[in-house]
C-alpha cells in the first residue's frame, strides 16, 4: 500500500461553543478529518497518483445541484441519503472491501474514509457490521462559502428540527482543509448559533451543548470554498464496541486491529497468535469475526435518536445471537503476554465480548512460549518507545524476537504493528510489506514477514 500523497493543507479542528452552556473540548482533535489532513501532510508523495481530495467525486447530479457562492444560504436539495464512513488512515481500501461484502457500494474513496449512497438500511448495517469504520456520517447539507457568515447562513437554512429533537444535546465539530477562514473555533460557534436559532424559531427553545456525551454530533467539513454538514449516525466512535472493560497502557483501537486482520488476509479457521496481546484486541476481534458476532451488537447508535429512525427496520437487521456451531469454527486463537495483569485484562475482555471459550491465553515472554499449531498468522503490536517501553531495551529485545521467528516460526506469516520505523532493522528480517497506518494520531507501520517453511530465516536479513 502506498504512502499518502502530500497535500498542502491546513487542518485546524475546532469544537463547539463556550456560551456558558458547555466546556470547550479538545475532543475534536480526535475527529477523522483533521487527522486525515495531517496524515496527508506528513507523508511522502506518490508518483502518478493524484492527491486525494478530502471529499471527492460527487455524483454528477450532485455537482449540478451545487449552489453558487451567491446562493450560500440556500443549500441544494439532496438526491437521497449520502454518507461518509470515516476510518483509520491507511484502511480506506480495506473499508471499501468490507463494505462490498456487506452489499454497500462505495461511490468514492477519500483520504480517511469512503463515501457511499444508499438507504437507511445501509446506514444501519454499516454501523452494526463495519469493523473498520470509525463513524458513519450522514450528509445533510452542502453550500459554497467565502466567509463565516456564509457558513452561518448555510447552517441556518438547514432544517435541523426536522432531523432531531431539541431535547437532544449537541456538539458541533468543524474540520477543514485549505479553508481560508481564520478561526475554526469561531465558525464552530456560528454553526452552533445557527442550529440553535433554527430550533428557537421552530420550537421556542434551543438544544443544550454537551461536548463529552452529546446526544447528536454535528460535523462540518470545510474545503477551500465549500462547507459540508453532517449528522453523525454512530454517536460514540464505532471502535468502542462495548466489550472493553480493561485497557493496557497503549491499547490498539478495535477497528485498526480488525483492519490489520483484513490486510493480513486472516480468515477464520487460520491459527492466530498474538504473543504480546495486552488487553487482547486482536484476539477479541478475530474471535468475534469467526463467531459472526457483529461489532456493534453490544452498543447503541445515534441514528436511533434521529426522527427518521425506523425501529422495525432496525430490529429486522439486528443479527441473532451466534449459534454454538458458529462459535466452534473459530480455529486456534491464542494470546500471550509477559505481564500477568495484561493476561487477566485480556481474559476479562474476552468474557465480556462473548468469546472466552474461543481464545486461549498464556502468560509468558514471546521467546519462551511455544508456537501454537498449526502454523498461521502471528500478529502483534509490541511495545514501542513512544508510549510504552524503553527504546534501548526494546532495541535489545527485537533481535531475540527475530531469532525466535527464524528458529520456530517456519511456515508462519508474522505482522508487527509498530510506531518504531527502525523495527525492521532491529528485528533482523526483511519485511515483505510495510503498510502505513494510524493508531489514533500515532503514525505506525505494519511490517509483514513471511517465514518460509523449511528455510528458517529465508525471508532474509536486511
Ligand atoms: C502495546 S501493548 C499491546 C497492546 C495490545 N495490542 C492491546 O490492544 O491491548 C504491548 C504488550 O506487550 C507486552 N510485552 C512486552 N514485552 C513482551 C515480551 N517480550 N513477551 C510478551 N509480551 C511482552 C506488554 O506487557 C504489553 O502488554
Amino acid at each position: 500500500m502506498a504512502d499518502r500523497p502530500i497535500l498542502r493543507v491546513r487542518a485546524r479542528p475546532a469544537s463547539n461553543d463556550t456560551d456558558g452552556t458547555s466546556k470547550r473540548s479538545a475532543g475534536a482533535s480526535k475527529a477523522a478529518f483533521p487527522r486525515r489532513a495531517a496524515a496527508a501532510a506528513r507523508a511522502a508523495p506518490v508518483r502518478g497518483k493524484a492527491p486525494p481530495p478530502p471529499v471527492v467525486a460527487q455524483p454528477a447530479r450532485e455537482r449540478e445541484a451545487a449552489p453558487s457562492a451567491q446562493a450560500a444560504a440556500k443549500p441544494a436539495p439532496l438526491p437521497g441519503p449520502l454518507f461518509f464512513a470515516a476510518c483509520p488512515g491507511g484502511l480506506e481500501d480495506a473499508l471499501a472491501a468490507e463494505f462490498a461484502e456487506l452489499g454497500i457500494t462505495a461511490t468514492a474513496q477519500a483520504s480517511g474514509g469512503v463515501h457511499f449512497q444508499g438507504d437507511w438500511s445501509d446506514c444501519y448495517r454499516a454501523n452494526l457490521h463495519s469493523r473498520i469504520a470509525s463513524r458513519i456520517l450522514w450528509r445533510v447539507g452542502r453550500a459554497r462559502y467565502r466567509g463565516e457568515e456564509d457558513v452561518f447562513k448555510a447552517a441556518l437554512a438547514l432544517d435541523w428540527p426536522a432531523w432531531f429533537s431539541v431535547d437532544l444535546t449537541i456538539r458541533v465539530q468543524v474540520t477543514a482543509v485549505r479553508s481560508p477562514l481564520r478561526s475554526l473555533e469561531f465558525v464552530t460557534l456560528r454553526i452552533k448559533d445557527a442550529v440553535c436559532d433554527r430550533f428557537r424559531a421552530a420550537a421556542g427553545r434551543r438544544p443544550y451543548v454537551d461536548t463529552s456525551r452529546p446526544g447528536m454530533r454535528i460535523h462540518a467539513f470545510l474545503t477551500a470554498d465549500e462547507v459540508l454538514f453532517y449528522l453523525d449516525t454512530s454517536g460514540e466512535a464505532l471502535f468502542k464496541r462495548g466489550w472493553r472493560k480493561h485497557a493496557v497502557e497503549a491499547p490498539l483501537r478495535e477497528n485498526l486491529a480488525a483492519g490489520i486482520l483484513r490486510l493480513a488476509g486472516w480468515t477464520p479457521g487460520t491459527t492466530l497468535f498474538d504473543p504480546m496481546c495486552g488487553s487482547g484486541t486482536f484476539l477479541v476481534e478475530a474471535a468475534q469475526i469467526a463467531a459472526g458476532i457483529p461489532p456493534g451488537a453490544g452498543r447503541g447508535f445515534a441514528f436511533q435518536h434521529l426522527r427518521a429512525f425506523q425501529q422495525e427496520l432496525w430490529e429486522s437487521l439486528r443479527a441473532p445471537a451466534p449459534s454454538p456451531g458458529s462459535l466452534a469454527s473459530c480455529g486456534v486463537i491464542v494470546g500471550a503476554d509477559s505481564d500477568p495483569a495484561a493476561v487477566a485484562m485480556a481474559r476479562d475482555n474476552c468474557i465480556e465480548a462473548g468469546v472466552a471459550a474461543q481464545v486461549q491465553l498464556l502468560h509468558g515472554a514471546f521467546v519462551d512460549i511455544d508456537p501454537p499449531v498449526p502454523p498461521g498468522l502471528l500478529v502483534t503490536n509490541p511495545p514501542y518507545g513512544v508510549r510504552v517501553g524503553d527504546r534501548e531495551a526494546l532495541a535489545a529485545a527485537y533481535p531475540a524476537w527475530g531469532d525466535r521467528l527464524k528458529q520456530r516460526y517456519a511456515g508462519w506469516r508474522a505482522c508487527f504493528l509498530s510506531a518504531d520505523m527502525d523495527l525492521a532493522r532491529h528485528i533482523g528480517l526483511k519485511a515483505q510489506r510495510r503498510v502505513p497506518l494510524y493508531n489514533g494520531a500515532l503514525a505506525c507501520r505494519l511490517f509483514e514477514y513471511f517465514m518460509v517453511a523449511g528455510r528458517p530465516g529465508a525471508s532474509g536479513a536486511p
